[in-house]
């Protein structure tokens, strides 16, 4: 039993290079645990209790450990049956000493931190081009391309300005990431000043393209703040590693935030999370509260009618 009572000993009696023993603060997950100690640990939908990859046998202290919840037991469902051992890294935070064995073999490339994954605190937003279907209904192919082209330069323009990256475009959409590692509100201020950049650069492209479009070109975004997964998931071309992204919790939910700002028919939906990094000036904002799928409890969030009177 670990001697300080505010802490948790997870050892790790068969890890590759020889045992590990690492101490966690209670409410910590194994996976977490095994994140931070660097010991090799397979995880694939970003401790979301959906892959099944983080699985660990529990060789001592089971019965200390509290019980799965309903998520983890639809997970292992499956698996029990052979192996009554097993549980979720992601969702099992131990109350008590435990010894464990992570089943998925890490392949010898994986052990660096970047395929392994590091769970770090970062800003996602989430660009949307609303109506972009539509309009490529209506219009010429070489148009959409061009329009399509000026408003991706514009936004990532507005979002490297801003000191964010762009993680990658989906469709119509973007995905940016600020302040990956910083705890401090850095990276919440630096996407809200990405948000006003791009509100303010579509309303000249608007203005630039009034005589071509027939309704102006809308954006929504979604931001949200936290900690995520990051690194390189999946399959790179002619070999070379997949590209680093994050996945996690927050990055559903700032997606989902993004999608939220249609219901709301504004510019942007913000967590509370990231509109604290306004301070009073955040409150301004009308604030709701609203549940989003796969994610337990309410999400507080700010709606902003229009981004370019964010006070940043
Ligand atoms: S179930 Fe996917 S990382 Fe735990």
């Amino acid at each position: 039993m670990s001697a300080d009572p505010a802490s948790i000993r997870v050892r790790y009696p068969l890890a590759p290079g020889g045992e590990v023993t690492l101490s966690i603060a209670p409410g910590t997950s194994i996976l977490a645990a095994s994140l931070a100690g660097r010991v090799p640990h397979a995880a694939v939908c970003g401790g979301r209790g959906r892959c099944s990859a983080c699985r660990v046998r529990v060789l001592e202290g089971a019965l200390d450990q509290p019980p799965p919840d309903s998520a983890e037991l639809a997970t292992l469902r499956p698996l029990l049956a052979r192996d009554p051992s097993l549980r979720l890294a992601c969702r099992l935070k131990p109350r008590r000493d435990i010894a464990v064995e992570p089943v998925m073999p890490v392949g010898q490339n994986d052990q660096s931190p970047d395929l392994t994954g590091r769970l770090l605190t970062m800003t996602v937003m989430f660009v949307d081009l609303r109506g972009f279907s539509r309009m490529a209904a209506q219009r010429h192919p070489y148009d959409v391309v061009f329009t399509l082209n000026r408003y991706f330069d514009l936004a990532a323009t507005a979002i490297a300005q801003a000191g964010g990256r762009v993680d990658k475009f989906i469709g119509d959409g973007i995905m940016a990431l600020f302040g990956i590692g910083e705890d401090d509100q850095s990276g919440p201020r630096a996407a809200l000043r990405a948000a006003k950049a791009i509100a303010a650069a579509m309303r000249a492209l608007n203005h630039e393209l009034e005589s071509e479009l027939s309704t102006p070109l809308r954006i929504g975004m979604g931001i949200h703040f936290g900690k995520a997964i990051l690194g390189r998931f999946g399959w790179g071309l002619n070999g070379e590693a997949a590209p680093e992204t994050a996945i996690g919790d927050v990055v559903n939910i700032a997606s989902r935030l993004e999608g939220l700002s249609k219901t709301y028919a504004c510019q942007l939906v913000m967590s509370e999370a990231v509109a604290q990094c306004l301070g009073s000036d955040g409150t301004r904002f009308d604030a709701h509260q609203v549940e989003i799928p796969n994610h337990d409890g309410l999400i507080c969030l700010r709606v902003v009618p229009q981004a370019d009177d964010i006070p940043v």
